[in-house]
Protein backbone atom coordinates (compact mmCIF):
# COMPACT_ATOMS: atom_id res chain seq x y z
CA UNK A 1 0.00 0.00 0.00
CA UNK A 2 1.01 3.63 -0.57
CA UNK A 3 2.39 5.34 2.36
CA UNK A 4 1.74 9.29 2.54
CA UNK A 5 5.14 11.07 2.25
CA UNK A 6 4.06 12.91 5.14
CA UNK A 7 4.62 16.37 3.56
CA UNK A 8 2.40 19.20 2.09
CA UNK A 9 3.12 19.65 -1.71
CA UNK A 10 0.13 21.61 -2.52
CA UNK A 11 0.03 25.03 -0.21
CA UNK A 12 2.01 27.81 0.64
CA UNK A 13 5.66 28.17 0.46
CA UNK A 14 5.18 29.32 3.93
CA UNK A 15 3.10 26.23 5.31
CA UNK A 16 6.00 23.71 3.35
CA UNK A 17 8.77 25.51 5.32
CA UNK A 18 7.47 24.90 8.82
CA UNK A 19 6.36 21.26 7.79
CA UNK A 20 10.30 21.05 7.21
CA UNK A 21 11.20 22.72 10.55
CA UNK A 22 9.32 20.51 12.05
CA UNK A 23 10.62 17.47 10.34
CA UNK A 24 14.28 18.55 11.53
CA UNK A 25 12.85 18.99 15.14
CA UNK A 26 11.19 15.69 15.44
CA UNK A 27 14.46 14.06 14.81
CA UNK A 28 15.74 15.03 17.95
CA UNK A 29 15.69 12.24 20.11
CA UNK A 30 16.13 14.13 23.26
CA UNK A 31 12.32 15.37 22.78
CA UNK A 32 11.07 11.68 24.12
CA UNK A 33 13.20 11.69 27.18
CA UNK A 34 10.32 13.26 29.20
CA UNK A 35 11.99 12.87 32.83
CA UNK A 36 14.94 14.88 31.20
CA UNK A 37 12.80 17.76 29.95
CA UNK A 38 11.42 18.08 33.17
CA UNK A 39 14.97 17.72 34.59
CA UNK A 40 16.37 20.47 32.45
CA UNK A 41 13.35 23.28 33.24
CA UNK A 42 12.11 23.74 36.50
CA UNK A 43 9.14 25.81 34.92
CA UNK A 44 7.71 23.13 32.61
CA UNK A 45 4.72 21.86 34.47
CA UNK A 46 3.26 25.92 34.79
CA UNK A 47 4.87 26.53 31.80
CA UNK A 48 2.71 23.85 29.92
CA UNK A 49 -0.45 23.90 31.91
CA UNK A 50 -3.60 26.08 31.14
CA UNK A 51 -6.53 26.47 32.56
CA UNK A 52 -9.56 28.08 31.08
CA UNK A 53 -13.40 28.23 33.19
CA UNK A 54 -13.44 24.88 34.60
CA UNK A 55 -10.75 22.70 32.72
CA UNK A 56 -7.37 22.76 33.48
CA UNK A 57 -4.99 21.11 31.05
CA UNK A 58 -1.51 20.35 32.28
CA UNK A 59 0.70 19.44 29.11
CA UNK A 60 3.61 19.28 30.64
CA UNK A 61 4.04 15.53 30.02
CA UNK A 62 4.34 15.59 26.02
CA UNK A 63 6.96 15.15 23.80
CA UNK A 64 7.16 18.74 23.05
CA UNK A 65 9.72 21.36 23.76
CA UNK A 66 9.15 25.08 23.58
CA UNK A 67 11.16 25.22 20.38
CA UNK A 68 8.31 22.41 19.16
CA UNK A 69 5.81 24.49 19.99
CA UNK A 70 7.31 27.47 18.31
CA UNK A 71 7.41 25.61 15.17
CA UNK A 72 3.90 24.53 16.01
CA UNK A 73 2.15 27.60 16.17
CA UNK A 74 4.33 29.22 12.55
CA UNK A 75 2.34 26.15 10.92
CA UNK A 76 -0.90 27.35 12.50
CA UNK A 77 -0.13 30.61 11.37
CA UNK A 78 1.01 29.70 8.21
CA UNK A 79 -2.41 27.68 7.41
CA UNK A 80 -4.27 30.66 8.65
CA UNK A 81 -6.06 29.47 11.66
CA UNK A 82 -6.76 32.72 12.74
CA UNK A 83 -8.79 33.50 10.04
CA UNK A 84 -10.51 30.16 9.17
CA UNK A 85 -11.77 30.75 12.91
CA UNK A 86 -13.23 34.10 12.56
CA UNK A 87 -15.04 32.77 9.58
CA UNK A 88 -16.65 29.81 11.54
CA UNK A 89 -17.81 32.59 14.25
CA UNK A 90 -18.74 34.89 11.74
CA UNK A 91 -20.75 32.16 10.30
CA UNK A 92 -18.80 32.78 6.96
CA UNK A 93 -18.44 29.16 4.78
CA UNK A 94 -16.12 26.97 6.20
CA UNK A 95 -17.41 24.17 4.58
CA UNK A 96 -16.86 24.17 0.84
CA UNK A 97 -17.76 20.93 -0.28
CA UNK A 98 -21.25 22.32 0.22
CA UNK A 99 -20.39 25.76 0.11
CA UNK A 100 -22.20 26.00 3.57
CA UNK A 101 -20.89 27.84 7.38
CA UNK A 102 -21.22 25.52 10.21
CA UNK A 103 -23.81 26.92 12.39
CA UNK A 104 -22.99 24.94 15.78
CA UNK A 105 -20.93 27.88 17.22
CA UNK A 106 -23.97 30.50 16.66
CA UNK A 107 -26.35 27.86 17.70
CA UNK A 108 -24.29 27.07 21.15
CA UNK A 109 -24.73 31.58 21.70
CA UNK A 110 -26.95 33.31 24.05
CA UNK A 111 -27.76 36.22 21.59
CA UNK A 112 -27.37 34.91 17.92
CA UNK A 113 -29.03 34.91 14.36
CA UNK A 114 -32.99 35.42 14.65
CA UNK A 115 -33.82 32.48 12.77
CA UNK A 116 -31.69 30.02 14.82
CA UNK A 117 -33.38 31.79 17.63
CA UNK A 118 -36.94 30.90 16.79
CA UNK A 119 -35.87 27.54 16.12
CA UNK A 120 -34.46 27.28 19.77
CA UNK A 121 -37.37 28.68 21.04
CA UNK A 122 -40.18 26.51 19.50
CA UNK A 123 -37.90 23.05 20.98
CA UNK A 124 -37.89 24.58 24.45
CA UNK A 125 -41.80 25.45 23.74
CA UNK A 126 -42.25 21.85 22.90
CA UNK A 127 -40.14 20.36 25.99
CA UNK A 128 -42.10 22.44 28.39
CA UNK A 129 -45.57 21.56 26.67
CA UNK A 130 -45.11 18.27 27.83
CA UNK A 131 -43.31 18.82 31.11
CA UNK A 132 -46.36 20.69 31.81
CA UNK A 133 -49.11 18.20 29.98
CA UNK A 134 -50.15 21.11 27.82
CA UNK A 135 -48.94 18.45 25.55
CA UNK A 136 -50.06 14.59 25.86
CA UNK A 137 -48.73 11.54 24.01
CA UNK A 138 -51.58 10.60 21.26
CA UNK A 139 -53.13 8.03 23.61
CA UNK A 140 -53.70 11.38 26.30
CA UNK A 141 -51.30 10.29 28.71
CA UNK A 142 -48.40 12.29 30.15
CA UNK A 143 -44.78 12.11 28.92
CA UNK A 144 -42.79 9.63 31.26
CA UNK A 145 -40.07 8.41 28.99
CA UNK A 146 -38.24 9.52 25.49
CA UNK A 147 -37.34 7.28 23.01
CA UNK A 148 -34.42 8.94 20.89
CA UNK A 149 -34.17 7.00 17.02
CA UNK A 150 -31.05 8.41 15.73
CA UNK A 151 -27.92 7.16 14.97
CA UNK A 152 -24.28 9.03 14.64
CA UNK A 153 -24.33 12.42 15.77
CA UNK A 154 -28.14 11.86 16.20
CA UNK A 155 -27.07 9.82 18.96
CA UNK A 156 -23.89 9.80 20.30
CA UNK A 157 -24.03 13.79 21.75
CA UNK A 158 -27.30 13.42 23.56
CA UNK A 159 -26.56 10.15 24.95
CA UNK A 160 -22.91 11.06 26.28
CA UNK A 161 -24.30 14.41 27.93
CA UNK A 162 -27.77 12.49 29.12
CA UNK A 163 -25.50 10.05 30.89
CA UNK A 164 -23.38 12.99 32.14
CA UNK A 165 -25.86 14.90 33.84
CA UNK A 166 -27.85 11.94 35.36
CA UNK A 167 -26.57 12.57 38.20
CA UNK A 168 -27.88 16.11 38.92
CA UNK A 169 -30.45 17.98 40.50
CA UNK A 170 -32.41 18.90 37.80
CA UNK A 171 -35.83 19.62 37.05
CA UNK A 172 -38.32 17.28 34.90
CA UNK A 173 -36.70 15.04 33.98
CA UNK A 174 -37.65 11.61 32.00
CA UNK A 175 -35.37 8.62 30.79
CA UNK A 176 -34.53 8.78 27.74
CA UNK A 177 -33.79 5.22 25.54
CA UNK A 178 -32.39 5.09 22.27
CA UNK A 179 -32.81 2.74 19.55
CA UNK A 180 -29.90 3.57 17.26
CA UNK A 181 -29.00 1.22 15.12
CA UNK A 182 -31.67 -1.57 13.36
CA UNK A 183 -31.82 -4.52 15.40
CA UNK A 184 -34.18 -6.86 16.64
CA UNK A 185 -33.00 -7.43 19.51
CA UNK A 186 -32.38 -3.77 20.50
CA UNK A 187 -35.89 -2.45 19.88
CA UNK A 188 -37.12 -5.25 21.95
CA UNK A 189 -35.06 -4.13 25.14
CA UNK A 190 -36.50 -0.30 24.30
CA UNK A 191 -40.04 -1.55 24.33
CA UNK A 192 -39.22 -3.84 27.20
CA UNK A 193 -38.25 -0.91 28.94
CA UNK A 194 -41.36 1.66 28.44
CA UNK A 195 -44.81 1.97 28.78
CA UNK A 196 -45.72 3.20 25.19
CA UNK A 197 -48.98 5.04 26.03
CA UNK A 198 -46.67 7.04 27.90
CA UNK A 199 -43.61 7.39 26.02
CA UNK A 200 -42.54 10.51 23.41
CA UNK A 201 -40.81 9.34 20.25
CA UNK A 202 -38.19 11.86 18.82
CA UNK A 203 -37.21 10.24 15.36
CA UNK A 204 -33.59 12.73 15.42
CA UNK A 205 -31.91 13.24 12.07
CA UNK A 206 -30.65 15.93 10.42
CA UNK A 207 -30.98 14.61 6.67
CA UNK A 208 -34.28 12.13 7.64
CA UNK A 209 -32.58 9.92 4.74
CA UNK A 210 -30.41 7.76 6.98
CA UNK A 211 -31.74 3.84 5.99
CA UNK A 212 -31.85 3.03 10.04
CA UNK A 213 -33.64 5.95 11.30
CA UNK A 214 -35.89 5.49 8.74
CA UNK A 215 -36.56 1.81 9.53
CA UNK A 216 -36.49 1.97 13.13
CA UNK A 217 -39.06 5.21 12.95
CA UNK A 218 -41.18 2.76 10.33
CA UNK A 219 -41.19 -0.30 12.85
CA UNK A 220 -41.65 2.14 15.95
CA UNK A 221 -44.65 3.59 14.36
CA UNK A 222 -46.29 0.27 12.97
CA UNK A 223 -45.82 -0.82 16.76
CA UNK A 224 -47.81 2.48 18.62
CA UNK A 225 -50.30 3.92 16.07
CA UNK A 226 -51.92 -0.23 15.96
CA UNK A 227 -51.97 0.02 20.15
CA UNK A 228 -55.94 0.73 20.78
CA UNK A 229 -56.58 4.56 21.86
CA UNK A 230 -54.31 6.12 19.41
CA UNK A 231 -55.32 9.13 18.76
CA UNK A 232 -53.35 12.21 17.82
CA UNK A 233 -54.40 15.57 17.34
CA UNK A 234 -53.79 18.95 18.66
CA UNK A 235 -51.70 18.77 21.57
CA UNK A 236 -51.58 15.11 21.35
CA UNK A 237 -48.42 13.57 19.86
CA UNK A 238 -46.09 10.43 20.08
CA UNK A 239 -44.02 12.01 17.60
CA UNK A 240 -41.68 14.69 17.08
CA UNK A 241 -39.01 14.58 14.76
CA UNK A 242 -35.62 16.88 15.01
CA UNK A 243 -34.65 17.40 12.11
CA UNK A 244 -33.17 19.74 9.30
CA UNK A 245 -35.45 18.11 6.53
CA UNK A 246 -38.96 19.48 6.92
CA UNK A 247 -41.06 17.78 4.29
CA UNK A 248 -39.37 14.99 5.43
CA UNK A 249 -40.88 14.60 8.76
CA UNK A 250 -44.24 15.91 7.14
CA UNK A 251 -44.07 12.76 4.63
CA UNK A 252 -43.61 10.72 8.44
CA UNK A 253 -47.14 12.14 9.16
CA UNK A 254 -45.57 14.55 12.30
CA UNK A 255 -47.24 17.46 12.25
CA UNK A 256 -45.41 20.77 11.46
CA UNK A 257 -45.63 22.06 15.17
CA UNK A 258 -43.89 19.03 16.36
CA UNK A 259 -41.23 19.08 13.90
CA UNK A 260 -38.34 20.70 15.72
CA UNK A 261 -36.33 22.25 12.73
CA UNK A 262 -32.25 23.31 12.47
CA UNK A 263 -30.53 24.85 10.33
CA UNK A 264 -28.62 22.94 7.55
CA UNK A 265 -24.94 24.22 8.09
CA UNK A 266 -25.32 22.65 11.31
CA UNK A 267 -23.07 19.26 11.32
CA UNK A 268 -24.47 15.96 12.38
CA UNK A 269 -21.96 15.44 14.74
CA UNK A 270 -21.72 18.95 15.95
CA UNK A 271 -25.34 19.15 16.29
CA UNK A 272 -26.14 17.96 19.93
CA UNK A 273 -26.41 22.47 20.48
CA UNK A 274 -29.65 22.37 18.48
CA UNK A 275 -32.83 20.82 18.32
CA UNK A 276 -30.80 17.58 18.06
CA UNK A 277 -30.46 18.16 21.69
CA UNK A 278 -34.53 17.80 23.00
CA UNK A 279 -33.86 14.56 24.43
CA UNK A 280 -31.65 16.12 26.99
CA UNK A 281 -34.12 19.18 27.76
CA UNK A 282 -36.25 16.41 28.24
CA UNK A 283 -34.22 14.86 30.32
CA UNK A 284 -32.53 17.58 32.61
CA UNK A 285 -34.71 20.28 31.56
CA UNK A 286 -34.43 23.78 29.65
CA UNK A 287 -31.98 25.83 32.77
CA UNK A 288 -29.36 22.72 32.46
CA UNK A 289 -29.77 22.82 28.46
CA UNK A 290 -28.90 26.63 28.42
CA UNK A 291 -26.23 26.10 31.04
CA UNK A 292 -24.48 23.47 28.75
CA UNK A 293 -24.98 25.76 25.76
CA UNK A 294 -23.51 28.42 28.00
CA UNK A 295 -20.28 26.27 29.18
CA UNK A 296 -19.48 25.90 25.52
CA UNK A 297 -20.45 29.83 24.14
CA UNK A 298 -17.33 30.10 27.05
CA UNK A 299 -14.78 28.04 25.70
CA UNK A 300 -15.44 29.20 21.91
CA UNK A 301 -14.91 32.97 23.26
CA UNK A 302 -11.42 31.46 24.51
CA UNK A 303 -10.97 29.85 21.37
CA UNK A 304 -11.91 32.65 19.13
CA UNK A 305 -9.08 35.18 21.54
CA UNK A 306 -6.44 32.93 23.16
CA UNK A 307 -3.20 33.13 22.16
CA UNK A 308 -2.49 30.08 20.55
CA UNK A 309 0.15 29.10 23.40
CA UNK A 310 -2.64 29.41 26.02
CA UNK A 311 -5.12 27.99 23.48
CA UNK A 312 -6.56 24.77 24.60
CA UNK A 313 -8.33 23.54 21.41
CA UNK A 314 -5.57 25.07 19.53
CA UNK A 315 -2.52 23.52 22.17
CA UNK A 316 -4.49 19.87 21.61
CA UNK A 317 -5.06 20.31 18.60
CA UNK A 318 -1.55 20.79 17.77
CA UNK A 319 0.10 17.86 19.51
CA UNK A 320 -2.17 15.80 18.10
CA UNK A 321 -0.74 17.08 14.29
CA UNK A 322 2.81 16.50 16.12
CA UNK A 323 2.38 13.32 17.18
CA UNK A 324 0.57 11.91 13.92
CA UNK A 325 2.81 13.62 11.33
CA UNK A 326 6.23 14.14 12.70
CA UNK A 327 6.20 11.56 15.54
CA UNK A 328 4.75 8.75 13.61
CA UNK A 329 1.80 7.92 16.31
CA UNK A 330 -1.14 6.44 14.90
CA UNK A 331 -3.75 6.51 17.42
CA UNK A 332 -4.74 8.41 20.06
CA UNK A 333 -6.70 7.27 23.71
CA UNK A 334 -8.97 9.39 25.59
CA UNK A 335 -9.59 8.21 29.48
CA UNK A 336 -12.14 9.56 31.29
CA UNK A 337 -11.97 9.09 35.33
CA UNK A 338 -15.74 8.83 35.81
CA UNK A 339 -18.14 6.92 34.74
CA UNK A 340 -20.50 9.82 34.06
CA UNK A 341 -18.12 10.68 31.15
CA UNK A 342 -17.91 6.91 29.75
CA UNK A 343 -19.57 8.04 26.25
CA UNK A 344 -17.22 10.12 25.82
CA UNK A 345 -14.98 8.25 23.49
CA UNK A 346 -17.96 7.05 21.34
CA UNK A 347 -18.94 10.64 20.70
CA UNK A 348 -15.34 11.43 20.35
CA UNK A 349 -14.67 8.86 17.53
CA UNK A 350 -17.07 10.38 15.28
CA UNK A 351 -16.33 13.63 15.76
CA UNK A 352 -12.76 13.29 14.92
CA UNK A 353 -12.68 10.31 13.01
CA UNK A 354 -15.57 10.84 10.60
CA UNK A 355 -14.19 14.70 10.54
CA UNK A 356 -10.71 14.70 9.76
CA UNK A 357 -10.42 11.20 8.65
CA UNK A 358 -9.76 12.14 5.14
CA UNK A 359 -7.76 11.74 2.40
CA UNK A 360 -8.63 14.67 0.12
CA UNK A 361 -7.84 18.14 0.73
CA UNK A 362 -10.35 21.06 0.33
CA UNK A 363 -9.49 21.19 -3.04
CA UNK A 364 -10.25 17.55 -3.88
CA UNK A 365 -6.62 17.03 -4.36
CA UNK A 366 -4.57 13.78 -2.60
CA UNK A 367 -3.68 14.69 0.82
CA UNK A 368 0.48 13.45 0.73
CA UNK A 369 0.00 13.11 4.88
CA UNK A 370 -1.51 11.13 7.71
CA UNK A 371 -4.74 13.20 9.24
CA UNK A 372 -7.06 11.25 11.59
CA UNK A 373 -5.59 9.32 14.50
CA UNK A 374 -7.26 5.88 15.30
CA UNK A 375 -9.36 7.43 18.31
CA UNK A 376 -10.20 5.12 21.20
CA UNK A 377 -10.77 5.31 24.45
CA UNK A 378 -12.68 3.98 27.94
CA UNK A 379 -13.98 4.50 31.34
CA UNK A 380 -10.41 4.65 33.15
CA UNK A 381 -10.50 2.25 35.53
CA UNK A 382 -11.80 -0.20 32.86
CA UNK A 383 -9.29 0.47 30.78
CA UNK A 384 -6.83 0.04 33.48
CA UNK A 385 -7.76 -3.66 33.41
CA UNK A 386 -8.23 -4.42 29.56
CA UNK A 387 -5.41 -2.30 27.51
CA UNK A 388 -3.05 -0.55 29.83
CA UNK A 389 -0.50 -2.65 29.83
CA UNK A 390 0.19 -2.41 26.28
CA UNK A 391 0.02 1.35 26.90
CA UNK A 392 2.95 1.08 29.63
CA UNK A 393 4.90 -2.01 27.91
CA UNK A 394 4.10 -2.74 24.34
CA UNK A 395 5.96 -1.34 21.37
CA UNK A 396 3.68 1.24 20.12
CA UNK A 397 3.18 4.78 21.94
CA UNK A 398 0.13 5.98 22.25
CA UNK A 399 -0.65 9.37 23.15
CA UNK A 400 -3.10 9.59 25.89
CA UNK A 401 -5.78 12.34 26.83
CA UNK A 402 -6.63 11.42 30.75
CA UNK A 403 -9.78 13.33 31.85
CA UNK A 404 -10.62 13.68 35.48
CA UNK A 405 -13.22 15.42 37.99
CA UNK A 406 -12.67 16.77 41.24
CA UNK A 407 -15.82 17.37 42.66
CA UNK A 408 -17.93 15.42 44.58
CA UNK A 409 -14.77 14.93 46.97
CA UNK A 410 -15.35 11.76 48.02
CA UNK A 411 -13.21 9.06 48.97
CA UNK A 412 -14.00 7.38 46.18
CA UNK A 413 -14.02 10.71 43.47
CA UNK A 414 -10.52 10.94 44.93
CA UNK A 415 -9.65 7.18 44.90
CA UNK A 416 -10.44 7.27 40.93
CA UNK A 417 -7.93 10.85 40.75
CA UNK A 418 -5.22 8.97 42.58
CA UNK A 419 -5.44 6.35 40.18
CA UNK A 420 -5.33 8.27 37.17
CA UNK A 421 -2.55 10.25 37.64
CA UNK A 422 -0.63 6.95 39.36
CA UNK A 423 -1.03 6.22 35.53
CA UNK A 424 0.04 9.14 33.74
CA UNK A 425 3.28 9.25 36.02
CA UNK A 426 3.79 5.68 35.79
CA UNK A 427 3.43 6.13 31.64
CA UNK A 428 6.40 9.00 31.97
CA UNK A 429 8.92 6.99 34.77
CA UNK A 430 8.36 3.58 34.18
CA UNK A 431 10.42 1.12 35.72
CA UNK A 432 14.13 0.28 35.27
CA UNK A 433 14.72 -1.72 37.83
CA UNK A 434 15.85 -4.94 36.41
CA UNK A 435 17.49 -6.48 39.75
CA UNK A 436 13.47 -8.05 40.51
CA UNK A 437 12.71 -9.18 37.51
CA UNK A 438 13.63 -7.85 33.85
CA UNK A 439 10.27 -8.92 32.26
CA UNK A 440 8.71 -6.17 34.54
CA UNK A 441 10.92 -3.25 32.92
CA UNK A 442 8.55 -0.81 31.53
CA UNK A 443 10.29 2.00 29.64
CA UNK A 444 8.59 5.19 30.61
CA UNK A 445 8.74 8.34 28.60
CA UNK A 446 5.36 7.70 27.59
CA UNK A 447 3.40 10.42 27.08
CA UNK A 448 0.18 12.03 28.16
CA UNK A 449 -2.01 15.07 28.81
CA UNK A 450 -4.12 15.57 32.31
CA UNK A 451 -7.67 17.63 31.58
CA UNK A 452 -8.84 18.84 35.28
CA UNK A 453 -12.65 19.31 35.39
CA UNK A 454 -13.68 21.47 38.40
CA UNK A 455 -16.81 19.05 38.74
CA UNK A 456 -19.54 17.84 36.19
CA UNK A 457 -21.64 20.64 35.63
CA UNK A 458 -23.51 21.02 32.71
CA UNK A 459 -21.25 24.27 32.23
CA UNK A 460 -18.35 22.71 32.56
CA UNK A 461 -19.57 19.37 30.15
CA UNK A 462 -20.51 22.10 27.57
CA UNK A 463 -16.74 23.33 27.74
CA UNK A 464 -15.38 19.82 26.94
CA UNK A 465 -17.21 19.07 23.99
CA UNK A 466 -16.95 22.86 22.92
CA UNK A 467 -12.91 21.95 23.47
CA UNK A 468 -12.90 18.81 21.51
CA UNK A 469 -15.14 20.12 18.54
CA UNK A 470 -12.75 23.22 18.07
CA UNK A 471 -9.80 20.86 18.71
CA UNK A 472 -11.06 18.66 15.60
CA UNK A 473 -11.61 22.12 13.71
CA UNK A 474 -8.24 23.37 14.36
CA UNK A 475 -6.72 20.08 12.91
CA UNK A 476 -8.68 20.30 9.73
CA UNK A 477 -7.59 23.73 8.68
CA UNK A 478 -3.79 22.67 9.42
CA UNK A 479 -4.51 19.40 7.49
CA UNK A 480 -6.60 21.45 4.78
CA UNK A 481 -9.20 19.24 4.47
CA UNK A 482 -12.83 19.54 5.42
CA UNK A 483 -14.37 18.46 8.64
CA UNK A 484 -18.06 18.83 8.03
CA UNK A 485 -18.66 16.22 4.94
CA UNK A 486 -17.88 12.45 5.05
CA UNK A 487 -18.19 11.03 1.34
CA UNK A 488 -16.61 7.36 2.64
CA UNK A 489 -19.83 7.02 4.73
CA UNK A 490 -21.65 7.91 2.15
CA UNK A 491 -20.35 5.62 -0.44
CA UNK A 492 -20.43 2.49 2.18
CA UNK A 493 -24.26 3.81 2.25
CA UNK A 494 -25.25 3.86 -1.37
CA UNK A 495 -23.51 0.56 -1.54
CA UNK A 496 -26.39 -0.76 0.95
CA UNK A 497 -28.69 0.52 -1.05
CA UNK A 498 -27.76 -0.86 -3.66
CA UNK A 499 -27.61 -4.46 -2.53
CA UNK A 500 -30.81 -4.04 -0.69
CA UNK A 501 -32.31 -2.72 -4.23
CA UNK A 502 -31.11 -5.61 -6.09
CA UNK A 503 -31.94 -7.74 -3.51
CA UNK A 504 -35.47 -6.66 -2.86
CA UNK A 505 -36.07 -6.72 -7.00
CA UNK A 506 -34.36 -10.52 -6.99
CA UNK A 507 -31.98 -9.58 -9.43
CA UNK A 508 -28.81 -9.82 -7.75
CA UNK A 509 -26.98 -10.84 -11.12
CA UNK A 510 -27.20 -7.36 -11.95
CA UNK A 511 -25.83 -6.02 -9.03
CA UNK A 512 -21.76 -5.05 -9.39
CA UNK A 513 -19.89 -6.20 -7.06
CA UNK A 514 -17.20 -8.88 -6.44
CA UNK A 515 -17.21 -12.35 -5.62
CA UNK A 516 -16.89 -12.49 -2.86
CA UNK A 517 -19.45 -10.02 -1.73
CA UNK A 518 -21.99 -12.07 -3.98
CA UNK A 519 -20.77 -15.42 -2.54
CA UNK A 520 -21.47 -14.15 0.97
CA UNK A 521 -24.73 -12.75 0.12
CA UNK A 522 -26.12 -16.00 -1.61
CA UNK A 523 -25.21 -17.84 1.91
CA UNK A 524 -27.49 -15.47 3.82
CA UNK A 525 -30.35 -16.04 1.12
CA UNK A 526 -29.68 -19.63 1.22
CA UNK A 527 -31.59 -21.95 3.97
CA UNK A 528 -28.86 -24.08 4.93
CA UNK A 529 -28.01 -22.62 8.09
CA UNK A 530 -27.56 -24.60 11.04
CA UNK A 531 -30.60 -25.52 13.63
CA UNK A 532 -30.55 -22.35 16.10
CA UNK A 533 -29.70 -23.28 19.39
CA UNK A 534 -32.10 -22.92 21.94
CA UNK A 535 -31.61 -20.18 24.50
O1 LIG B 1 -22.30 8.58 9.89
C1 LIG B 1 -22.69 9.35 8.81
C2 LIG B 1 -23.71 10.37 9.19
O2 LIG B 1 -24.04 11.06 8.06
C3 LIG B 1 -23.21 11.29 10.30
O3 LIG B 1 -22.46 12.34 9.86
C4 LIG B 1 -24.49 11.65 10.98
O4 LIG B 1 -24.24 12.09 12.28
C5 LIG B 1 -25.24 10.34 10.94
O5 LIG B 1 -24.89 9.77 9.70
C6 LIG B 1 -26.72 10.45 11.06
O6 LIG B 1 -27.23 11.27 10.06
P1 LIG B 1 -28.70 11.87 10.16
O7 LIG B 1 -28.74 12.75 11.36
O8 LIG B 1 -28.89 12.63 8.89
O9 LIG B 1 -29.64 10.73 10.29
Amino acid sequence: MEQPQNTPTTDSLARRQAWKHLQKLAADPSLRQLRDLFAHDPQRTSKYTVRQGAILGDFSKNWVSDAVLSALIELANASGLSEKIHRLHNGEVVNPAENRAAAHVLQRRRHTHKAIEAQRQHFYQVAEDYHNHNCLTAFGEPVEAVVNIGIGGSFLGPQLVIDALTGLQTSGRCPVHFLSSVDDSLLEKVFSQINPRRTLFCVSSKSLGTSETLRNTEAVMQRITTLDGYQPGENRQSFVAATANQDAAARLGIPASHVLPFAHSIGGRFSLWSAIGFPILMSAGAETFSRLLQGAENLDEHYASAPFHRNLPVLMALFSIWYRNFMQLSAYAVLPYDARLKHLPAWLQQLMMESVGKGRDVRGHPVPYSTSPWVFGEHGQLSQHAFFQAFHQGNDVIPVDFIGVRQPATENQRFLLVNMLAQSATLMNGTHDQRTDRHACCPGNRPSSVLLLDDLSPRSLGQLLALYENMVFTQSVIWDVNCFDQPGVELGKRMARQIDHHLQAGTLEALNTDDSTRALLQEILSDHTQEPEKP
